[in-house]
């Protein structure tokens, strides 16, 4: 059969559509090259907030009426539960999260005519298939990868009031550090340069279970000990260049985790770390369990080894109650922490979440207003921020032609900004190279070889 995966959502709802591109590959199916020429067309839902939820059941709705064989995998089926077939009556098979595993199996169940198959997982179980990449793993282009997502520490046990990812996605589970190793070195020997690793919470891998190699007589350790020995183990394997991470809660910012970015050359220097408010009473109804002070202590701690550590964020306009001065208080902490990038989403209430108990008195048009400001307040802080990096000279993993104008190629530094440059013939995809700043823009840099 001809499948196609889409995929909404997060770096980890692209992995695991991957993992399942990798495992329809190796049952037997083939990729489709359109949508038009599938005859099964999976895709793998959000529902962080409601809109990226109706986005994805949407889709899937057009998907039955073109009449393909049609999945929904994902957060929101594990939301939805048996109701995600009251949304919609004709869908083939739906799969929780960490249940993707099953795709090949209720694939074949719908090719001899069943229909309405639904599978989730429990809350602590281990899925199948987390390792699965295709043999040689490939860009959407087709040329060899030289970029890999890997995830490493599954679900979330922190709770904030707004949040839906620990009831969809589960207990934290972190995966043995030797099946982590094993797969980044066959991603190496495939020439891929940089991983990122994915967690919700990627600093806590290892505190909940012993992720550690019980081989090493030291293993496992406390909260913060299991990740920086991960990144060593990884930063010695062979070929592999670049090491990102993501998501982080700024209690992971200990120093152990400092010394692992100055100890491995391969870790890059830059760290998502969602904020969400600059308001202690907020942060507090969020559920957040730091302060304002110590959200800003974190950040000041990694720029303090290197003034150019990149620090990029999330926030939420809108939570319920946020008053003009939370909002203020939000303002100024952006500020204060000179984001190098933030990503802002407006508050939607999500069923069965604390907050969701909390009336959503913020108007949209209040909360669109406090968006716009936030997202000016960013353009100018990227501007000045990326400013100060014109002269310097950046190392640069060269992604390819630039989206915008193919004449010229762009990459990403170590603190993931994009940098835009004009090639050499020698360049391939996937090389890194030195690259001077000479004119800034508030999100990307431009330099020369
Ligand atoms: N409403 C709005 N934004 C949310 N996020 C998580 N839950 C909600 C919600 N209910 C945002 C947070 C998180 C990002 C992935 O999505 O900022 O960091
Ligand atoms: Fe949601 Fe908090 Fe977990 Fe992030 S850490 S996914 S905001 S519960």
């Amino acid at each position: 059969m001809k499948f196609l995966v889409h995929t909404y959502g997060c770096q980890m709802n692209v992995r695991d559509s991957e993992a399942v591109e990798a495992l329809m590959l190796a049952a037997g199916h083939v990729k489709a090259a359109t949508e038009a020429e599938a005859d099964v067309v999976i895709v793998n839902s959000c529902t962080v907030r409601q809109k990226a939820e109706e986005k994805a059941v949407g889709k899937a709705g057009n998907l039955i009426a073109a009449k393909k064989i049609t999945g929904l995998m994902g957060c929101a089926v594990k939301r939805m539960g048996e109701d995600v077939f009251k949304r919609l009556p004709k869908l083939d098979f739906a799969v929780g999260p960490r249940r993707f595993g099953a795709i090949p199996r209720l694939v074949e169940r719908c090719l001899t005519g069943e229909r309405r198959l639904l599978e989730v997982a429990g809350d602590d179980e281990v899925p199948t298939g987390l390792d699965a990449h295709p043999d040689a793993p490939r860009t959407k282009s087709g040329e060899a990868a030289f970029q890999s997502y890997v995830t490493v520490l599954l679900g979330c046990d922190n709770r904030c009031s707004y949040c839906i990812v620990p009831d969809v996605r589960g207990h934290e589970y972190s995966r043995p550090a030797r099946e982590v190793i094993a797969e980044v070195r066959s991603l190496a020997a495939h020439g891929v340069k940089e991983i990122c690793l994915l967690g919700q919470s990627v600093l806590r891998y290892g505190v909940r279970n012993a992720a550690w190699s019980p081989d090493d007589p030291s293993s496992p350790g406390g909260y913060m000990e299991a990740f920086p020995r991960l990144l060593e183990a990884l930063n010695a394997i062979e070929g592999l260049e670049r090491i990102r991470f993501t998501s982080a809660h700024p209690k992971g910012c200990t120093d152990e985790l400092v010394r692992a970015y100055m100890e491995f050359p391969k870790v890059c220097r830059h760290l998502h770390l969602p904020v969400q408010s600059g308001s202690d009473r907020v942060l507090k109804e969020m559920g957040r369990r730091y302060t304002r002070a110590e959200y800003l202590a974190a950040v000041a701690k990694l720029r303090a080894f290197d003034p150019e550590f990149a620090v990029t964020t999330d926030v939420i306009v809108g939570y319920p109650g946020e008053t003009e001065e939370d909002f203020e208080a939000t303002r100024s902490l952006m500020e204060e922490a000179g984001f190098d990038n933030a990503f802002v989403f407006k508050y939607s209430p999500r069923p069965g979440t604390r907050s969701a108990a909390l009336p959503d008195d913020v108007p949209t048009a209040e909360k669109e207003r406090r968006d716009q400001m936030l997202l000016a307040d960013q353009e100018r802080r990227g501007q000045s921020r990326n400013e100060r990096l014109v002269g310097t000279v950046r190392d640069v993993l060269a992604e390819g032609p630039s989206l915008r104008n193919a004449a010229r190629w762009s990459g990403r530094d170590g603190g993931n900004r994009i940098v835009v440059f004009e090639p050499t013939d020698a360049i391939r995809a996937g090389d890194i190279v030195k690259v001077r700043i000479v004119a800034a823009h508030p999100q990307t840099l431009i330099g020369e070889i």
